[in-house]
């Protein structure tokens, strides 16, 4: 299934576009935290280093100040997005205490940990908290929101995350393309979960929304990528 050529082609890019010198997070950070996350035995399952890379680019497009994570695991997306800049905050939030405490230790080995902030918790908890703390006038506003959690809440999170936003703001979902199986009416949990936001960022007029399908290392899947008007 994975073709060899998606891997050559991540490899061959990624060593000119992201080189040792003169890049951050350097790929002795970000290979440092995968095998870390691999030793203490986190699934492995964080984005590839080219979409991690797309993250902090997108990061970097709507200038955010304060971006909001779902669904921390090891720390991986997190160390890209907050090399966006030097001041960009972080919230991320993780539901298994493990989880959390490998990627605090991931932070801080890759300098970042003092703009992180890592809530431990469900995101189906956390997230109406901190929507109500940004209502309340006590938490800025997020311009990038990053969901990669429990799949089947991935429209909650975004409905969520719409109220935490600036206009112009970023909203992208992993994992929506699970192998082609997005148009299967009959897929599993996870595709429905797929299915639901797609749908549902598509009749809401808050949002524009495509979704961009990707190959590589962690083979086929694709990223749902939405503007908050
Ligand atoms: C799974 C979850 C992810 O967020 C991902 O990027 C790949 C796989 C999973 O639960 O299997
Ligand atoms: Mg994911």
């Amino acid at each position: 299934e994975q073709d060899p050529r998606w891997t050559a082609v991540d490899h061959y890019s990624l060593s000119h576009l992201h080189p040792a010198s003169r890049t951050t997070p350097s790929p002795a950070t970000l290979e440092h935290a995968r095998a870390n996350t691999e030793k203490e035995g986190l699934p492995d399952i964080a984005v590839a280093p080219s979409q991690g890379k797309f993250l902090k680019l997108q990061a970097q497009l709507v200038k955010a100040k304060n971006i909001l994570e779902v669904g921390t695991l090891g720390g991986y997306s997190t160390i890209w997005l907050a090399s966006a800049s030097p001041d960009v905050k972080v919230t991320t939030v993780e539901v298994n205490s493990h989880h959390a405490s490998v990627a605090r230790a991931n932070l801080e080995h890759a300098a970042v940990a003092d703009r992180v902030d890592i809530k431990l918790g469900a995101g189906i908890d956390v997230l109406p908290q901190l929507a109500e703390e940004v209502r309340a006038g006590k938490r800025d506003k997020f311009q990038l929101v990053f969901i990669d959690a429990d799949k089947e809440n991935n429209w909650n999170y975004v409905d969520t995350a719409i109220g935490m936003v600036d206009p112009g703001s970023v909203i992208i979902v992993d994992n929506v393309v699970r192998k082609g199986q997005l148009p299967n009416e009959k897929g599993d949990a996870g595709v429905q979960g797929a299915r639901k936001v797609v749908e549902n960022v598509g009749r809401d007029e808050r949002l524009d929304g495509v979704v961009v399908q990707t190959v590589g290392e962690k083979n086929y899947d694709g990223f749902l990528i939405a503007v908050v008007k």
